[in-house]
């Protein structure tokens, strides 16, 4: 809470209960903000309150007292720089060039923990044996939710673990059975959401282990949980999550590959293999971007559709959920997310004439059952966006309306890739009506409230 007085106009009063309170320091000013990005264009120099303190700011001062009303002192934390992420560039969005932005944005972070000499990874100093460790329940909001979803096919395939995902917003208020030898991952790309934090502090009142991965290192999440994994990929503005989703996604694969490492689930030879695997995708990526101009062509399908399905099966499951929320959250059409093998048990009522159907089939080890599914929909008339990876087969399914291909590369890491053409569907068809695409109606960029 921020409160101002009508007759002491260089006074403001702070109060934090739940949600995160910040207060900025600059050249005879002060700030108060949600979070540090509400205050970053105007200082890095920022202290956060704990719940129950309350500070007054004056212009040239800053006081803190705790629940008890005692006057309490406050650590000044300086933000890193990174005056480039709160620029446009040669983009008219940030949406965009954040999109763009990812081939570096997945390069820094490997370059943050693969070790390239010894194609190693440097996560050495958990807080925990981690071979006793025998369960991760992985927990999220949105799109950080779809990272945990692609998360577990990762761990369940390449570790011995039992892997569990929740929505924060369930995961707080449910009955949950707080095991010791579980390990709770939180993903959040603010470190602020408001269900994620509480789900947080539920397991750390319970005494468990905690893990969180994040882009904003100074956040509360970061700052509460036991471990932070940060994914390096620079503020990302736009409130369509992109450049942060390849970010999370990339370091639950990495630290996925080092449990599997470290609990000898996967031996060394493969290990390194993957670890090569992973060090091309930054590459990968950048090719796969130059689908932009054959998306934009048909992007006003999409925009101008009552409703549209986005359909896969593995992988490209969580992947086709969100590639069908930022269609959702951009263009303001009703797209649904759904495993292509579903479509039978009732969503199959809603295919008619001319519905635009995304349908993510790359060759992995659901194609065959993948390209059965699409030719259900095909005979109900959908125009199918089909979305598969390059090979030197040609694709054999008939009637498909528009075909692209994303590069190829391992099954695990097609994911990476699945998401660029999505990302940039959801971009251009907003684009194509005219909507605000870096703040979409009714949306926050850090949910900090329930
Ligand atoms: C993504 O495009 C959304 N804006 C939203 O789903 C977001 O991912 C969600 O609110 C979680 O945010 P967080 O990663 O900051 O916790």
């Amino acid at each position: 809470m921020g409160i101002l007085f009508k007759d002491n106009p260089d006074l403001i009063v702070g109060a934090r209960r739940g949600s995160p309170l910040a207060v900025g320091y600059g050249h005879n000013e002060n700030y108060l903000g949600s979070d540090s990005y509400a205050l970053k264009s105007m200082t890095n120099k920022i202290s956060y309150l704990e719940d129950g303190e309350i500070c007054l700011l004056t212009k040239d001062n800053a006081e803190f007292y705790n629940s008890k009303g005692k006057k309490i002192n406050k650590k000044i934390l300086t933000l890193s720089e990174d005056s480039e992420s709160y620029e446009k560039g040669d983009f008219k969005t940030f949406m965009q060039k954040e999109i763009f932005e990812q081939p570096d944005t997945t390069k820094s972070c490997i370059n943050e923990y693969v070790d390239h000499l010894r194609d190693d990874i440097n996560i050495y100093n958990l807080p925990w044996d981690i071979q006793k460790i025998d369960s991760i329940t992985l927990i999220g909001c949105g799109t950080a939710y779809h990272a945990c979803m692609i998360a577990k096919y990762w761990l369940e395939e390449l570790t011995s673990l039992d892997v569990v995902i929740d929505i924060a917003s369930e995961f707080r208020y449910k009955t949950n059975k707080f095991k010791k030898n579980n390990l709770y991952i939180f993903v959040s790309q603010s470190g602020e959401t408001a269900d994620t934090f509480a789900a947080l502090e539920l397991c750390k009142k319970n005494k468990m282990k905690t893990l969180s991965i994040v882009n904003v290192v100074e956040s509360s999440i970061a700052r509460t949980s036991d471990f932070v994994l940060p994914i390096h990929c620079g503020a990302e503005i736009g409130v369509a999550s992109t450049k942060a989703f390849t970010g999370q996604m990339l370091v639950l694969y990495i630290l996925t590959l080092k449990i599997s490492f470290l609990k000898k689930n996967i031996n060394k030879k493969l290990f390194e293999q993957k670890i090569k695997e992973l060090k091309k995708l930054p590459k990968l990526i950048k090719t796969t971007l130059s689908v932009e101009s054959d998306i934009e062509n048909i992007s006003n399908t999409f925009a101008n559709a009552k409703g549209s399905m986005f359909l896969g099966r593995g992988f490209a499951y969580p992947i086709a959920m969100e590639g069908a929320l930022k269609l959702k959250e951009l263009c303001y059409v009703h797209a649904e997310g759904y495993p292509a093998g579903e479509m039978k048990h009732g969503p199959l009522a809603l295919i008619e004439e001319g519905i635009p159907v995304v349908v993510l089939a790359p060759r992995d080890k659901y194609y065959e059952k993948t390209l059965s599914n699409m030719q259900e929909v095909i005979s109900r008339g959908a125009k199918v966006l089909l979305i598969s990876n390059k090979s030197k087969d040609e694709i054999s399914s008939e009637n498909v309306w528009k075909t692209i291909e994303v590069e190829k590369t391992s099954d695990e890491l097609l994911p990476f890739l699945l998401t660029l053409p999505l990302q940039i569907l959801a971009f251009h068809s907003a684009k194509n009506k005219g909507y605000d695409i870096d703040k979409p109606r009714n949306l926050a960029k850090s949910v900090t409230v329930e």
